[in-house]
């Protein structure tokens, strides 16, 4: 057999264990929800994954609900004619809420949805197992013995993923998860992918850091940007190539929030942000981006391009990284104005 020709280079890229696992994530990774196979079709999602790639992110996100299959069949086929070796990148998807179809079967956490769901994403990606599986939400119909069940066969037994995940569960599903695995040696979800940004905090910070401290519970956030809010380029208005105008009826509530007081009031910070990233030498993209990063609860940043340029931008992030020190955090902090409250541990945190 012929020595693999390695095609990755980290370059500035930083890489975090994935929660308790062995397995390294870069601390920016990419993800196609509304974008591959959505509002991106054919050469640029191709150009976009190999600048990613060609920039050190080696994590590539997807699920069966996105653009119903087609954002897997899009980037399963940039994977296959990119060819890089299958151990130089790290794949997940997520089942849950299945492809648009109505049939009863195909959607949730059934065993049967868990398993088919699974296999029907490595069909569409032509790919033989992806290392993260994730449940996309918690399904309260299904018992939780049966979907830790589902995920560990789909480990164990079928060699279809390496680590399971979850998506927007409770910390309580969490560790009700983590306990029905160790009871009934089953195999133990391993990381979260919550929102989480400088406009969506609560429940990282606050609800999952029971799950931080006693497991090492790994994450992997979700719209770290607020869908692009947090580049300023919504400051004056909707410009034309952009999500909120491209998605117009999936964003209605939101663009008609920017004009609300609260809206307004985060554009004001969003002005403010940039005025602190520029004295910094860079852009409030880069300065959002890496206050996620600064979070060490946070194993990777999944980002979401239209553009190349974009993810050179982005990436560029890191470079802003050691210059947040506990001064220019505190700033940030007062113009956030959104600290949540730990909860009250009446004197008797250690
Ligand atoms: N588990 C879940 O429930 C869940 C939910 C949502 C997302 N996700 C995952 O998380 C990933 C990232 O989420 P997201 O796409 O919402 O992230 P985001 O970073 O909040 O938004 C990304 C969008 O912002 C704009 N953008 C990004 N960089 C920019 C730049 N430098 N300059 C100007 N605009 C820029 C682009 O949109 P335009 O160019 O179109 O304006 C881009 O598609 C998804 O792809 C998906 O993998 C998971």
């Amino acid at each position: 057999m012929s020595a693999v020709e390695s095609k990755f280079n980290p370059k500035d890229m930083q890489f975090r264990y994935l929660g308790p696992t062995g397995l390294k994530v870069s601390v920016l990774s990419l993800g196609g929800w509304l974008t591959y196979g959505g509002t991106e079709k054919g050469n640029i999602v191709k150009e976009c994954l190999e600048t990613a790639f060609n920039n050190g992110i080696n994590f590539f996100d997807t699920a069966e609900v996105y653009a119903n299959g087609q954002c897997e069949i899009e980037m399963g086929q940039a994977l296959k004619e990119l060819a890089w070796p299958r151990d130089e990148y790290v794949l997940s998807t997520k089942v849950f809420f299945g492809t648009g179809r109505k049939e009863p079967n195909t959607r949730g956490l059934s065993r049967k949805h868990v398993v088919e769901g699974l296999k029907s994403c490595l069909q569409r990606m032509q790919q033989p197992y992806v290392d993260i599986v994730l449940a996309h939400r918690p399904d309260v119909g299904t018992p939780m013995k049966e979907i830790v069940e589902g995920f560990t066969q789909c480990i164990r037994n079928l060699n279809l993923a390496y680590y399971w995940g979850t998506s927007e569960w409770s910390a309580t599903q969490i560790m009700e998860a983590t306990q029905i695995a160790e009871k009934y040696n089953l195999i133990a979800p391993i990381a979260e992918q919550p929102q989480y940004n400088a406009f969506h905090r609560q429940r990282f910070e606050v609800e999952y850091a029971p799950l931080f401290e006693q497991f090492q519970y790994g994450t992997t956030i979700w719209s770290p940007l607020a869908s692009g809010l947090l580049t300023g380029k919504y400051n004056d208005g909707i410009p034309e190539d952009s999500r909120f105008s491209k998605n117009k009826s999936f964003f209605e509530g939101t663009i008609a929030s920017l004009q609300s007081e609260e809206g307004k009031a985060k554009i004001a910070k969003v002005r403010k942000l940039t005025e602190i990233a520029e004295k910094l030498g860079g852009n409030v993209t880069q300065l959002s981006l890496a206050w996620c990063v600064k979070n060490p609860n946070v194993s990777t940043v999944i980002l979401g391009a239209t553009k190349t340029k974009q993810i050179e931008d982005n990436v560029a992030a890191l470079k802003l990284l050691p210059k947040l020190t506990d001064d220019v955090m505190e700033e940030i902090e007062k113009i956030l104005g959104n600290k949540p409250d730990p909860p009250n541990a009446f004197n008797r945190q250690r």
